[in-house]
């Protein structure tokens, strides 16, 4: 290979079918490809598009390497799936492991080689548009997660047909973007950014991802792309992660921005010797990194280590044997949105709702007395905003709404009357009075309010986390009509919501539920399904009290230790704690906890040990439960979370059935990276704790010996 094709293989372009970024196609694309100038394109979909500029690749350039396509394939492909947080909501390995599979089914099959997923990010801050790409707030349920999802993408074998390569994104600490804006810098210490920010992504590599991409933030002063104790100390060394390295969207050219380099030609050299094996559409390495490999500015050996990857990645996937193996248009056709797909999509979306309040008005069964519902809100008939941000190839006409879903199963027993009531964001009020007058000739209200779709996901962040525009005016009024009013929230984050915990009968988080969305929720709200979604991120009382999460540190003045006391960690205006804490969610029926206890209450380091706790299904009704399991370190030479979740197991109960459920540990479960950030567990008391949620739990305590 010339030394200007080996940096061709580094330089990746975007296409049209989708616009991720400051798009800026170059006049020179298309010689480019005929010149065998670019490795890989993305935003490119579909068998005969990938066909269309493979040929190109294949045909015309002299050394005929095929183009890698890769694309944002987040939560599903054609059949879209809930939104990544909603789905971490069902805390089901499996389910989250099995969606990650079809999609990489259905994308395979568009012509795609490779997913820019998962998003691994950590976020504590509702605020930023993202949280709803990731998999919550806390760092070992993301990492478990972040294992699921490139499992599911990528199977055992990346030459199969019906895998994709992976990506974890966005290396990293990206989450924790100051005031929760996009692209904002982040400052933080390398505690928080061992204990919390980098678990998911370890996991992700240890489960064998192929590809990892830069962030776009600054991370303690120095850009992610080029931060060397990310990628070289960290990434390369400490964890021999030997795949590619690609960078965000531009965010080499954007080396400029962050005032670090004075043009595109030392961004180029900045992020090739740190390492970015490609370049996502900032023409930075097109331009500039031949001269500056001649220059001797940049190694040779960089260029041929990064091609070496990109070529071997190409050729794991099979497109040295077959280029076009994944663009036939008969896949296409048989495998995208099939009924098994749907399927699983309806029970993905059921399982990864969140039942926050229900004061017995749900489910809504025939033996209720009820004949009239009054279906209100700006989400009812809504199609397009079920898809949530990132709905890759997913089509609106393909969504179920809710009014659908409830026609579908209520239509013939209950008499449906529907209004909009008000949009999602404006303050036009004139269509309030026909809701209310359905609201009051019906005998329940099921209000399905909330943002919209794209009001979360990347360049979306919101400094005002309550419903948008006259939504919570027109549940006052709702609630007016003294009927029972059910609340059916759509969301990307978690959202300010005390008005309605106070005043609903009954509120359910669905987050954005994909395709499925309408018969999901209508299996919830008719009970065919018993809900079993627990929080995956805290939910605030207020905007002030933001950032809020459960597994923080401990002040040196907790309130809960002498409340009445003046000199205490608290407001003065709001209550410390937050609204629904991470880990809840309710159930048609109930749970009891009893007979905590442990195998042994001193161990040595390397000592396995068993907590056990009874879960008994107390109700009429058959549910899941998610059984949570937290530890807190007492004392250590660092100050150590006040809870910790450490484990977890779903388990299903018949009505009146009672389980023991195990946990296998051992003081390797507890180790975390100590002041010298070495991965440690010092001798001393942990505190283990079990129950529904973070907050509602039974506790022991186990001594970790020398
Ligand atoms: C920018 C986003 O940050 C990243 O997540 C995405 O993969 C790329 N654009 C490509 O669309």
């Amino acid at each position: 290979m010339t030394l200007e094709e080996k940096v061709g293989q580094m330089h990746q372009i975007a296409g049209n079918d989708a616009v991720t970024g400051p798009h800026n196609p170059n006049s020179n694309d298309g010689e480019d490809l005929r010149k065998g100038l670019v490795g890989s394109m993305l935003n490119v979909v579909g068998a005969d598009k990938t066909y269309k500029y493979q040929k190109i690749a294949v045909e015309e350039s002299r050394l005929r390497i095929p183009l890698i396509f890769g694309h944002d394939v987040i939560h599903g492909c054609k059949t879209i799936f809930p939104i990544p947080l909603a789905e971490s909501c069902s805390w089901d390995l499996d389910i989250i492991e099995l969606s990650a599979q079809i999609a990489a089914i259905e994308a395979s099959a568009m012509g795609l080689h490779w997913t820019f997923a998962p998003m691994v990010d950590i976020a504590r801050d509702p605020r930023w548009g993202r949280i709803a790409e990731g998999g919550g707030e806390d760092t070992y349920l993301a990492s478990k997660i972040a294992e699921a999802r490139v499992k599911g993408f990528q199977g055992n074998d990346l030459g199969s047909l019906n895998t994709v390569a992976a990506c974890a994104k966005h290396f990293a600490a990206y989450g924790a973007s100051e005031a929760g804006r996009d692209y904002n810098q982040v400052d933080i210490s390398e505690n928080s950014l061992r204990n919390i920010y980098l678990p998911p992504f370890k996991s992700a590599s240890d489960a064998g991802v192929t590809s990892f991409m830069n962030a776009f933030n600054v991370l303690n002063g120095i850009p992610a792309t080029i931060n060397e104790l990310l990628v070289k100390s960290i990434l390369k060394e400490e964890w021999k992660f030997a795949g590619i390295v690609v960078s965000d969207y531009n965010s080499i050219g954007e080396l400029i921005q962050h005032g670090v380099a004075n043009d595109k030609r030392e961004s180029a050299e900045l992020a090739a010797n740190a390492l970015c094996d490609m370049d996502m559409a900032g023409y930075c390495y097109r331009d500039h990194l031949v001269e500056l490999v001649r220059e001797g500015k940049v190694a040779e050996s960089i260029i041929d280590i990064a091609v070496e990857k990109i070529l071997t990645l190409k050729y794991r996937l099979g497109l040295f044997e077959d280029p076009y193996r994944y663009c036939k248009p008969n896949r296409e056709n048989e495998l995208l949105l099939n009924k098994g797909n749907r399927d699983f999509a309806r029970d993905c979306a059921r399982k990864s709702i969140v039942l926050l309040k229900n004061n017995g008005v749900l489910p809504l069964t025939k033996n209720s007395g009820i004949k009239k519902i009054a279906l209100i809100g700006p989400l009812t008939e809504s199609k397009f905003d079920m898809l949530g941000s990132w709905y890759c190839a997913g089509d609106e006409n393909d969504v179920v709404s809710f009014y659908e879903g409830m026609k579908n199963r209520f239509g013939k027993d209950f008499e449906i009357n529907y209004s909009k009531g008000c949009e999602i964001d404006s303050l036009y009020k004139e269509d309030f009075s026909e809701a209310i007058n359905f609201a009051e000739q019906s005998e329940i209200i099921f209000a399905y309010v909330g943002e919209a779709g794209l009001m979360s996901g990347e360049a979306s962040c919101r400094t005002d986390i309550s419903l948008p525009g006259n939504q919570l005016s027109l549940l006052k009024e709702l609630k007016k009509t003294g009927k029972p009013l059910v609340v059916v929230l759509s969301n990307g984050r978690p959202l300010e919501i005390n008005w309605l915990a106070e005043n609903a009968d009954a509120i359910l988080e669905t987050w954005f539920l994909g395709v499925e969305a309408g018969n999901a929720l209508a299996d919830i709200i008719s009970g065919d399904f018993n809900p079993s979604g627990k929080l995956t991120v805290t939910f605030p009382r207020n905007m002030g009290q933001i950032p809020i999460y459960y597994n923080h540190l401990n002040t040196g003045r907790p309130l809960y230790e002498n409340p009445t006391e003046h000199y205490r960690s608290r407001y003065l205006d709001s209550s410390i704690e937050p609204l629904f804490p991470f880990g809840f969610g309710l159930s048609y029926t109930k749970f009891e906890y009893s007979n905590f206890s442990l195998s042994k209450n001193k161990i040595a380091i390397m000592e396995k040990f068993i907590a056990t706790v009874d879960v008994k299904n107390l109700g009429a009704i058959a549910g899941e439960e998610i059984v949570q399991l937290y530890i807190h370190d007492k004392v250590a030479t660092i100050s150590r979370p006040v809870k910790e979740l450490k484990s977890f197991k779903k388990i299903y109960l018949a009505s009146g059935e009672m389980k023991k459920v195990e946990f296998n540990l051992s003081a390797e479960d507890f180790k975390y990276y100590d002041k010298n950030m070495e991965w440690n567990i010092e001798p001393g008391k942990i505190e283990l704790f079990v129950g529904p949620n973070s907050e509602e739990l039974l506790m022991q305590e186990i001594e970790i010996t020398n």
